[in-house]
């Protein structure tokens, strides 16, 4: 499975925090934000290094760079955005792509009311974020366009991932490395992850 379950203590308790009932707008706003930068730090992991020469305090030294490669950032509207901040701490040179689908009430498929992708997709590793991987139709979707447009490289960072949407983007992506604080039990019938969170952009926006 293309699924990496982050295991780190700090991104453990933050999760147990976000699942608490009581826990309130700000603080999930916050702790959001905390865990999808302990996330990308992991999605990160993996980026090449070139060595470059630099003028230090004592002499030219010989330092290890990211190499070249470009980043944009890919929210799916609207939860997505209550993550960026904490992606854009560690990468804040990183473009921003954002994704907005909605279901068809007629093909139950979700189709994109808004896209706005940055250039030279075929040069950037994309990283998708979108805290719940329920069903996977939205993430397959936006997989889809990103790859429509060239991109080659793409992980996903979520909060909290369902064995159904794993599969589906397993079986329609399997390149696509999914990173996530948590493989939880099921959906539900309303398509809700149990135990999950709720509803998250209701919680990070304060919709509830
Ligand atoms: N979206 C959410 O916000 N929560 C779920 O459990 C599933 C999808």
């Amino acid at each position: 499975m293309q699924l990496t379950v982050v295991d780190h203590p700090l991104v453990q308790h933050k999760l147990a925090l976000l699942r608490a009932e009581d826990t309130s707008t700000n603080k999930f706003r916050l702790l959001t934000e905390e865990l999808a930068r302990l996330l990308a730090y992991e999605a990160t992991r993996d980026l090449a290094l070139e060595p470059k020469t630099i003028q230090g305090w004592c002499g030219p030294i010989e330092v290890q760079q990211i190499k070249g490669k470009k980043l944009t950032v890919v929210p799916i509207l609207r939860a997505g955005i209550g993550m960026l901040n904490g992606v854009l701490d560690l990468v804040p040179s990183a473009k921003i792509s954002v994704v907005g689908l909605a279901r068809n009430e007629e093909t139950l498929q979700p189709e994109p009311y808004f896209e706005k992708f940055v250039g030279d997709l075929h040069d950037r590793l994309a990283i998708i974020i979108d805290p719940m991987l329920a069903t996977g139709g939205s993430l397959v979707a936006t997989i889809d366009m990103l790859k429509r447009k060239g991109c080659k490289e793409i992980k996903a960072v979520v909060m909290v991932a369902a064995p159904e949407g794993v599969k589906l983007v397993n079986q329609a992506h399997p390149d696509v490395q999914i990173y996530a604080a948590a493989l939880d039990s099921h959906l539900n019938e309303h398509g809700y992850i149990i135990p999950g969170l709720g509803d998250a952009g209701d919680k990070i926006f304060g919709t509830v």
